[in-house]
């Protein structure tokens, strides 16, 4: 495994009065993990320190900072960031925090989690020894970084590398923002979704690369207005709503903007994935000023994720494609594979997707898709 590299971060968004220490008040509010018994040594465990100081910041009125410093490497095999806390937190992430290797993971399926926590920010980078565990699919992999029942939360600047499995999740949260994340897995490793989002509302992620083993972003069932703008993807497999109506699930995704993203070398780039034998919707969904680079499945709706022949199905409706320029590695740039039920309201406008390969022609592949195209190469005459 590569060698850490550890970057230090400038903060610019700490308060003045922080960084020149003179106002005595606010300085008792730095919980530094070091003063906690952490070692950061890489080997050791800091979990318990960690908690410690976490204790002490949320307890904390006000503004309160929980610092891990530059220059070390922290190894922690568990970390519950609980709430609800009477601080707001910024968590100061300078030097890195490692998870342990597989052989000495203590369990669980979450290596770093934060919960009903309010007006959180946090920045740093995580490595999660994820090279470790990859052999081993059917083992219970953790994911790194799970965010549940949080408010105002705000992360940037945050890397995260090698996860065993997803890399980020957010479920019940709202008021989140994701910026400047640099998620960094290789392809070849298994389910490592760079963000996994459920039952969340309000949720921007901006400014950020993910490269990953599967999905760059999941929108999964409960997810309402989430935005994704200048984030880049690749290697993965794109963007996707879904999967929905995973056995029987009633799922409900709405009010997604997808703006200026690019794909480079991925399996797809929008893709709106569902179960038959579910229930729910997908709809009121934007892709636009979307860059494609050698992308096999640009655009793609699957309704028949896994075949099982039942009469429901996830409604999808009122989706817009707008503005995708690029290329596709396979000749079927757009993949339109909707139930019996159909899909509604499918808007192409302004596209131009071209082979990867010079000469060959794009060509759009319809089954039980309404709507209508304007400006789209390839055309979509297929549309009903
Ligand atoms: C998402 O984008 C829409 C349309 O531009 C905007 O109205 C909304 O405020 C954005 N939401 C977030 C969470 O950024
Ligand atoms: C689009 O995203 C890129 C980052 O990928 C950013 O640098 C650029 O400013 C964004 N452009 C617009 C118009 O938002």
């Amino acid at each position: 495994m590569q060698g850490f590299i550890i970057f230090v971060l400038i903060f610019g968004f700490i308060s003045p009065c922080l960084c020149t220490g003179l106002n005595v008040e606010t300085k008792n509010n730095i919980f530094n993990v070091l003063q906690y018994g952490a070692r950061g040594d890489g080997k050791s465990d800091d979990s318990q320190a960690f908690l410690s100081a976490w204790r002490r910041a949320c307890k904390a009125v006000g503004m309160s900072t929980l610092v891990i410093p530059a220059g070390r490497s922290f190894m922690v095999t568990k970390l519950n960031f609980n709430g609800p806390c009477t601080a707001k937190i910024l968590i100061q992430l300078e030097g890195e925090i490692i998870a342990p290797p597989k052989a000495a993971w203590k369990g669980g399926l979450i290596w770093i989690s934060v919960e009903y926590v309010n007006g959180l920010t946090i920045d740093g980078i995580l490595h999660g020894q994820g090279p470790t565990w990859w052999q081993c699919p059917t083992c219970n992999r953790p994911m790194m970084l799970f965010f549940h029942s949080c408010k105002s939360l705000n992360v940037r600047k945050l890397r995260i590398r090698n996860s065993p499995r997803s890399h980020t999740s957010i479920t019940m949260c709202q008021d989140a923002t994701f910026s400047n994340i640099a998620i960094n897995s290789p392809v070849t490793s298994p389910n490592t979704d760079g963000f996994d989002i459920a039952h969340s509302s309000n949720i921007l992620i901006e400014d950020s690369y993910i490269k990953s083993g599967d999905d760059c972003i999941a929108l999964n069932g409960g997810s309402f207005f989430v935005n994704a703008t200048g984030v880049t993807c690749g290697p993965g497999h794109g963007i996707s709503v879904g999967s929905l109506g995973r056995n029987g699930a009633n799922d409900q995704v709405s009010n997604i903007y997808v703006r200026n993203c690019t794909f480079i070398g991925t399996t797809n780039g929008a893709r709106i994935k569902t179960f038959s034998g579910g229930s729910g919707y997908a709809k009121q969904i934007t892709f636009e000023q979307i860059i494609l680079v050698n992308v096999l499945n640009p655009i793609i709706i699957d309704q028949n994720y896994h075949i099982v022949p039942k009469e429901t199905d996830v409604s999808v409706s009122d989706v817009t494609y707008r503005g995708f320029t690029g290329t596709s590695a396979s000749d079927v740039a757009i993949a339109l594979k909707c139930s019996p039920s159909g899909c509604f309201g499918l808007l192409f406008d302004q596209n131009n997707i071209v082979s990867t390969q010079p000469g060959k022609k794009t060509s759009s592949f319809c089954i039980n898709a309404h709507g209508s195209a304007r400006n789209t190469i390839p055309s979509v005459s297929c549309l009903k």
